[in-house]
């Protein structure tokens, strides 16, 4: 393989999106995974929607616009929400995240985050979690106010790096988000951790795996 840079999604991806709700599960209760869930796909919808209507919010913004119709949805206390947002600021890595992004810088190859998320919740992720220093940047996709998948956003660490897209590797869990970097020229990768089934949107990847750790064994 070519790659000269390994760009992992962040969502979803080296953080559980999830963990939010379920640190406040004592609280909400046996829906809090459906409501989890519901309040991501809500909050992906609206990065979509507003790209297409060309009405952009930063991701924090509709982190909590979203937060605020699922609590509806879910008749959650509205007193539990600056919780949830708080929660959601110091994300919890997958397990395997810090191990494998230190066994990765040891190679020498270029580590970013291309990510939907604002510079500063990025910066926070990735601090409150004691990974900053393994990342050579924090793409974030308020570089050109559009989100994911427009491939204004993927062009963003081939212009950076000076690099041809081949030349990335892509590691995301989101299939659409596979799919996008894949359709723009990366190697993408999909992370399946759930053992679901990829989109029909134009690309295969050649690569799936099951957590981080096989990333290893390719690159
Ligand atoms: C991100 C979303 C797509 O981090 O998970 O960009």
């Amino acid at each position: 393989m070519n790659t000269k840079a390994i760009v992992f999604d962040a969502y979803g991806t080296l953080f559980d999106v999830n963990s939010a709700a379920e640190k406040c599960k004592s609280k909400i209760g046996n829906k809090w995974e459906a409501f989890a869930n519901y309040w991501r796909t809500t909050q992906l919808e609206y990065t979509w929607l507003r790209s297409l209507m060309k009405k952009h919010k930063n991701f924090w913004e509709i982190t909590e616009d979203s937060l605020d119709k699922s609590m509806k949805v879910f008749n959650i206390d509205k007193g539990m929400k600056n919780e949830l947002l708080k929660l959601y600021k110091v994300l919890s890595p997958y397990p395997e995240v810090k191990k494998v992004l230190e066994n990765l810088k040891d190679k020498k190859l270029k580590l970013a985050i291309l990510s939907n998320g604002t510079p500063s919740l990025l910066n926070e992720l990735v601090s409150s979690n004691n990974l900053k220093n393994l990342f050579d940047d924090l793409f974030s996709i308020e570089e050109v106010k559009v989100f994911k998948p427009d491939s204004r956003v993927y062009e963003i660490p081939v212009k950076k790096y000076n690099i041809n897209a081949n030349e990335i590797t892509f590691l995301s869990a989101n299939t659409w988000d596979v799919s996008g970097g894949g359709n723009f020229g990366y190697n993408s990768i999909w992370v399946n951790r759930n053992n679901s089934h990829f989109d029909i949107l134009d690309y295969q990847p050649k690569n799936e795996v099951d957590n981080l750790t096989q990333l290893l064994d390719i690159v």
